[in-house]
């Protein structure tokens, strides 16, 4: 998930067992072979033994353009630096991506999306799996079976397919039965996406495409342990407890030790309540913390603050002080 999803998010999310495989933020190709620096950037597991996270999961490295010549040359730049997989994204549905022609508006001509995918696969040959991200479609859905199977005819081995359109974004409901219509006429595996958050979600979710398989991108920063949940699930069928706030805690001090070797302070704390505000729209006690925490910008307070007991005991006065004015202005 571009700005979200970087190396160290893969790291901490597959340190558990639950992911299979996960795919890097696109790397957006216009028209020309970008410099070896932009793919180490997005995908710095390409200096690793087989493109793995330290948990040994593959990492695939995805491609955003629609240009053949231009993904096809830089399909073998990734190639040259070691890449074990490329997806393609036609889903993005940025109005800039799309407006130059990228994502999720190739889902508007099946032809021009095979010729993505048949260029990308004739440069990398065989060994190379090419596989596909793709929406439900543009503004309509009329096209999704011409898309995904133009997809398959020119060479895709795999097809994840976020149950929506472009123009839905990423609005509810996530349209899983149009993935079920998708899968009756591919041989390629088909993985469901879309608003899986909970084992509920994915239930409906495999009832309704008959896909086992599913991607995870939203659930699994809203509960980093969502993935081993499910696995766990499907291997015994029985359910894990619910992640608890300690939990989440952990992954996110973990995340910004990871972080600030990197990056400012700042930048690191933004990054902290950017994956806190996927927490909170799913957990209350994510939303209790993240409301005690919003206001704090330097990372240690922000870091003392998550390993407190209760949402207001580990902040500093000043802050306890500005959280609670709303309150006192209410009692006024
Ligand atoms: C902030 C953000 C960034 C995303 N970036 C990418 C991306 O780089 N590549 C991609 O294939 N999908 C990307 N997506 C789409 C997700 O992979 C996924 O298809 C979508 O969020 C629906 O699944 P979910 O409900 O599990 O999140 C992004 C989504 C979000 C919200």
């Amino acid at each position: 998930m571009e700005g979200v999803i970087d190396a160290n998010t893969r790291d901490l999310l597959t340190r558990q067992q639950g992911f299979d495989w996960t795919v890097t933020e696109f790397v957006r190709v216009v028209d020309a072979r970008l410099p070896p620096r932009v793919f180490y950037k997005h995908c710095p597991e390409l200096a690793t033994q087989g493109v793995t996270t330290p948990s040994r999961i593959p990492v695939h490295l995805q491609l955003l353009g629609s240009d053949p010549d231009a993904l096809a040359a830089n399909a073998r730049q990734a190639l040259r630096l070691g890449a074990i997989s490329l997806d393609l994204n036609f889903g993005c549905p940025a109005k800039l991506v799309n407006r130059h022609d990228g994502g999720a508006s190739l889902m508007r001509d099946p032809h021009r999306l095979a010729a993505a995918v048949a260029a990308v696969h004739q440069a990398v040959g065989e060994d190379i799996p090419v596989t596909a991200k793709i929406r439900l479609g543009f503004s309509h859905r009329r096209l999704a079976l011409d898309c995904a199977l133009a997809a398959e005819a020119a060479g895709a081995r795999q097809l994840v397919v976020h149950a929506r359109t472009r123009d839905e974004g990423y609005r509810p409901p996530a349209h899983w039965e149009w993935i079920g219509k998708i899968r009756q006429r591919l041989r390629i595996p088909v993985v469901a996406n879309g608003d899986i958050f909970t084992l509920e979600d994915y239930w409906k979710a495999r009832t309704l495409s008959d896909c086992t398989d599913v991607m995870l991108g939203r659930g699994a920063l809203a509960d980093p342990l969502l993935a081993p949940r499910l696995k766990h699930w499907q291997r015994t069928g029985e359910r894990l407890p619910a992640t608890t706030w300690a939990q989440r805690a952990q992954v996110l001090m973990e995340y910004a030790a990871m972080q600030r070797s990197i990056l400012p302070a700042k930048v690191v704390v933004s990054l902290l309540k950017q994956w806190m505000n996927h927490m909170r729209a799913r957990d209350e006690e994510s939303a209790a913390r993240f409301k005690a925490l919003r206001r704090i910008t330097d990372l240690d307070d922000f870091i003392a603050g998550l390993s407190a007991d209760t949402p207001e005991s580990g902040l500093p006065a000043r802050h306890t002080a500005l959280n609670a004015r709303p309150q006192a202005i209410a009692a006024d």
